[in-house]
């Protein structure tokens, strides 16, 4: 069984995220969603929220291979107590690549077996992130382009407090 963790902030969770999680879960028997935490990213939504918001995206899209869990550690230490098999990360442009080939070096340095693998974002959410949306919605935009509409309200309301 090939187990994929494909882990980040989700600060929310948006369909560029969702995505990723589609297509990752056909690649795997099962993939495990990772809230975790990015020492140099402030949040705006507690790990409890965003793995709720999370748990209703996998849940509405059907995704049955995926579970949704978090870890305050380093994930390398996650994936090697779940005997993980890979790494997933999605890349949406060539500004993510060094940031994102950093990290995959590092975690194939402090574990050998860490394999990384990268999955081009759909090209119409290739400018799409988790802070550009809370920064429209926090200014009372909308969002409902970026986010699910089963999850917006909530997004909304949390970001508008
Ligand atoms: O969505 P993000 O913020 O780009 O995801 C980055 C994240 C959370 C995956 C990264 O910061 C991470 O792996 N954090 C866990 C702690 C850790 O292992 N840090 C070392 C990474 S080389």
């Amino acid at each position: 069984m090939k187990l994929a963790i494909y882990p980040g902030s989700f600060d929310p969770v948006t369909f560029g995220h969702m995505e990723i999680i589609s297509r990752a879960s056909k690649l795997f028997d099962k993939l495990i969603v990772l809230v975790s935490v990015n020492p140099l990213k402030p949040c705006s939504f507690s790990i409890e929220e965003r793995k709720e918001l999370l748990r209703e995206t996998v849940q509405h899209e059907g995704l049955t291979n995926v579970e949704v869990d978090s870890y305050d550690g380093l994930l390398i230490d996650y994936f090697t107590e779940r005997n993980a098999d890979v790494i997933v990360k999605g890349l949406r442009a060539i500004s993510d690549f060094e940031y994102e080939f950093q990290m995959a070096q590092a975690n194939r340095r402090l574990c050998y077996k860490a394999e990384t693998i990268f999955l081009t974002s759909k090209s119409e959410y290739t400018y799409l992130s988790s802070s550009m949306v809370k920064q429209i919605a926090m200014f009372g935009g909308d969002i409902s382009d970026f986010v699910p509409e089963y999850i917006l309200d909530r997004i909304v309301t949390r970001l508008k407090k």
